[in-house]
């Protein structure tokens, strides 16, 4: 394969930030130098001068294609992997889910069908139990071997994805033993079906209720006894897209007290709000997810988490439904709204205008769009950093480029943009994936089926 060298730019890890040029051989990155202390020479010169050189994205959190509600989250692995590099991102980490009265195997075994030979970059799974059973913990271990290191289990959406307290203590127990990590959606959903039942019968039928019954309170109470559990256990947990200030609460309670809990929030939760699921008409159900976006206090009380290390984790929770046809399942009863937002082609951007905004420093960004996610899900170094040996997925970052996002100019498959027109500082320009250019002065020249699959290691945080 190909030299490439990388030039001039200023490369931005977690750890450090320095005028270096990179050097890649055999889709790896063999060395970093100043530019004057080399004589390198490349089969390929790419010119970084004035750009940033960051580690590709590693995007924890993606649902391509999956089954929600009577229909199909509208990406699939081509078209979502794509739009995923296409937004700096090179990595994603999918959901295979295991239906009830099905093995984990088998489940795992019809996501690799979905996404193998179409991918343009790189991708790993999580699994997503939904039948916790003796087979199916037994299974467990088998998956941990072979690099499917972490698995969801849900307290809400009875009678789909639910586990009860029961079930999800045995699987967090035997992830005390074989060494994985439990990640869990924290929500009463017993307690939510409830209020969405009340709710309807009082003739609350607009999208904007979906937040209403699905309270911050719900999710805090789950997620403190997700947390009890996981102690109970000797397990670490994971605990995906929290969105509001009394879960966060509970999650920096539980680490000042020493133990291995993370947390993952999302771009929704930092920069949307209540405000656009009370959008007028049926707008607002374009932002209808779980966990609801919250009242705009929640996003303060996110970015000091994430600031804090209380919050370690940004990921998109990317499960995009067209909204002709697909969200309109809903128009006049918010509970039969597919759950999910697109955004797996936004996140890079979005934080690096939170590094414009103050919120947070350049190398915060990359920590929590690529080194945690890495070290969290057992990819790092391999992914997630520009370090010798490290996979030449790499990103050259024009810093100061205007754009405005849009459903017009993205390539998600889907028919809207959760931020259409919001105006970002900030764009990716030139994609490395192991060294293949995929995104080369923003055109795309990947293929599918560039992309394989990446077995993982255990949490390197927990471990
Ligand atoms: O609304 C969401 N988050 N949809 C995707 C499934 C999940 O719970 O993560
Ligand atoms: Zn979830
Ligand atoms: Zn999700």
């Amino acid at each position: 394969m190909a030299r490439t060298l990388i030039t001039g730019g200023l490369v931005i890890t977690a750890a450090d930030e320095l005028h270096a040029d990179v050097l890649i051989d055999g889709g790896r990155v063999v060395a970093l130098a100043t530019p004057d202390s080399h004589g390198w020479t490349a089969d390929r010169v790419i010119d970084a001068t004035g750009k940033y050189v960051i580690p590709g994205g590693v995007d924890g959190h993606t649902h391509m294609e999956m089954p929600f509600g009577g229909t199909y989250a509208s990406d699939t692995f081509e078209t979502g992997t794509r739009a995923a590099a296409w937004g700096g991102t090179t990595t994603i980490i999918d959901f295979a889910i295991q239906s009830k009265e099905h093995t984990l195997a088998e489940g795992l075994d019809a996501w690799h069908a979905k996404a193998d030979g179409v991918c343009a970059i790189d991708y790993g799974f999580h699994m997503i139990m939904s039948d916790v059973n003796e087979s199916s913990l037994r299974e467990m271990d088998a998956l941990v071997a072979s690099g499917v290191t972490s698995f969801k289990l849900f307290t809400a959406y009875p009678g789909v994805f639910f586990s009860d307290d029961g079930q999800i203590l045995r699987a967090m127990q035997r992830a005390a033993s074989n060494g994985g990590l439990v990640m869990t959606h924290a929500e009463n959903g017993l307690a939510i079906d409830v209020l969405v039942e009340q709710a309807l019968a009082r003739g609350e039928r607009d999208p904007r209720h979906h937040g209403e019954v699905r309270k911050a309170l719900l999710e805090a109470e789950a997620t403190h006894r997700v947390i009890r559990l996981s102690q109970v256990a000797g397990a670490p947990l994971y605990v995906v897209h929290v969105s509001a200030r009394e879960a966060v609460a509970e999650l920096a309670r539980a680490r000042d007290e020493g133990l291995p809990v993370f947390g993952e929030t999302c771009p929704q939760y930092l920069f949307l709000s209540t405000d656009n699921l009370a959008e007028p008409g049926f707008e607002g159900a374009k932002y209808v997810c779980s966990t609801p976006l919250r009242p705009k206090e929640h996003q303060e009380v996110l970015w000091r988490g994430l600031r804090t290390d209380d919050l370690q984790v940004v990921s998109t929770d990317h499960c995009p439904f067209c909204f002709k046809g697909q969200k309109e399942k809903g128009l006049g009863d918010f509970s039969k709204i597919p759950n999910g937002m697109p955004g797996v082609e936004n996140r890079m951007d979005l934080l690096h205008q939170a590094v414009v905004d103050g919120r947070i420093g350049r190398r915060r960004w990359i920590e929590i769009a690529c080194a945690a996610p890495a070290r969290m899900f057992g990819l790092y170094p391999k992914k997630g950093t520009i370090a010798p040996g490290s996979d030449a997925d790499i990103v050259v970052y024009d810093p100061r480029a205007q754009q405005t996002i849009s459903a017009a100019t993205h390539h998600m498959n889907v028919d809207y943009s959760a931020y259409e027109g919001k105006r970002v500082t900030g764009r990716v320009e030139t994609v490395l994936s192991r060294g293949t250019v995929v995104i080369e002065d923003r055109a795309y020249v990947g293929r599918p089926g560039h992309g394989t699959y990446v077995p993982r290691g255990l949490c390197q945080y927990a471990n």
